[in-house]
């Protein structure tokens, strides 16, 4: 690592472990991520069909420590060239975030460090930004996690407008639903996606959820219905059959997505739409939403970054550190439930929901 990086202390380390990833990584503000390492706990949640949280923050237990070194090492940085320590701080399983925080806050004490719990929606929001092409806010930003389907404006950073989000499932946990009906195993989504590249989306109709309704609100465990109804009276599936409604599955999600985005895009007369969360993987997401409108600029993070990772967790940590925000209280306290719009906006930021945080 280059000299100057030791002398000004200004990596930040990111620590993510609000689910089943444990997502570590070292974010430079001059160089971008200089190392990180992820480790997914898919297989062992997969003998079970979904993620079982004790033993999800177990293995985080177990795996952090080794993490931090081994990336602190590929970096060649030792703790006085960072700024401070992000991490985690909700919304998430919370005895996952207990490991993540207390690790985190611990290291931090240990050596005299800043340290700020992030939260994890405003790490998705933010990961476009490590592209060298992303926008400065204002933008609006499509986020489609496991956990969340939402359309938001940021106004700019620590400032977050919801503008609709999923009323039932997100958009990610559908696509996990449906790979589960089709006997697909977990996590579904890639799988899914993968599958629907060899069916044909035309061969069945699944509803496009709340489209007719006006507003910008989800819901997507009526189309999941629709699955498994059309699945039960179809019987035995051969595997192109599974491809189709694979294909047909997907494309209605799709097709839901993009409809309410450029929906957004018309109301709040946005030109730049930000896409991110786990599904912001998808290939034909980002294709249809690329080719939708001429007038709008898409951006998405990189592939790696869409679904959680430690890189998003330490760039958005380093923007708030850097601004002098750090946990004011030893105390840990990690949040399972935490609203985007009611984090704290940057200091000196006009915010327009500075009133009521
Ligand atoms: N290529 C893909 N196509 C569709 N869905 C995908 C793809 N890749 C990942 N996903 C979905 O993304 C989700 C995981 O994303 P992410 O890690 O952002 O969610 P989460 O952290 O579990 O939820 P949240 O961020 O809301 O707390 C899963 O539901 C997964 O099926
Ligand atoms: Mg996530």
């Amino acid at each position: 690592m280059a000299e100057n990086i030791k002398n000004q202390a200004r990596v930040v380390l990111g620590i993510e472990t609000s689910c089943d990833e444990t997502g570590v990584a070292l974010y430079d503000p001059a160089l971008g991520i200089i190392a990180e390492a992820l480790h997914s706990q898919a297989a062992q949640h997969g003998l079970y069909g979904g993620v079982v949280p004790e033993i999800a923050a177990r293995d985080h237990l177990r795996r952090l420590l080794p993490m931090v070194k081994n990336i602190l090492l590929s970096a060649q940085c030792t703790p006085k060239d960072l700024q401070g320590i992000a991490y985690t701080r909700g919304p998430g399983l919370i005895g996952a975030l207990m490991v993540g925080t207390s690790f985190a806050r611990s290291l931090a004490y240990a050596w005299n460090l800043p340290c700020l719990g992030v939260h994890h929606l405003e790490a998705h929001l933010l990961a476009a930004q490590l592209e060298a092409d992303a926008p400065d806010p204002p933008f609006l930003s499509l986020l489609v996690s496991g956990g969340h389907t939402m359309l938001v404006v940021v106004e700019a950073i620590g400032c977050y407008r919801i503008l609709g989000q999923s009323l039932d499932d997100a958009a990610g946990e559908a696509f996990d639903k449906a790979a589960k009906i089709l006997g697909l195993g977990y996590p579904g989504g890639p799988v899914l996606a993968r599958l629907a590249e060899q069916g044909n989306p035309q061969r069945f109709h699944f509803p496009r959820p709340m489209v007719a309704k006006k507003g910008l609100d989800f819901s997507f465990s009526g189309l999941k219905t629709s699955l498994w109804n059309t699945v039960r009276k179809l019987g035995e599936l051969n595997q192109q059959t599974r491809a189709d409604l694979a294909a047909s599955f997907e494309c209605a999600i799709i097709d839901t997505l993009v409809i309410k985005a450029l929906r957004a895009q018309e109301v709040t007369g946005l030109k730049n739409l930000v896409v991110a969360g786990g599904v912001a993987a998808n290939r034909n997401l980002r294709k249809q939403l690329s080719a939708t409108n001429p007038g709008i600029q898409v951006s998405f993070p990189d592939v790696r970054w869409c679904t959680d990772n430690g890189a998003m967790v330490a760039h958005a940590g380093y923007h708030r550190i850097n601004a002098g925000q750090k946990d004011d209280s030893l105390a840990i306290d990690p949040l399972a439930r935490w609203r985007l719009d009611h984090v704290m906006p940057l200091a000196g930021l006009p915010s327009i929901l500075a009133q009521d945080a």
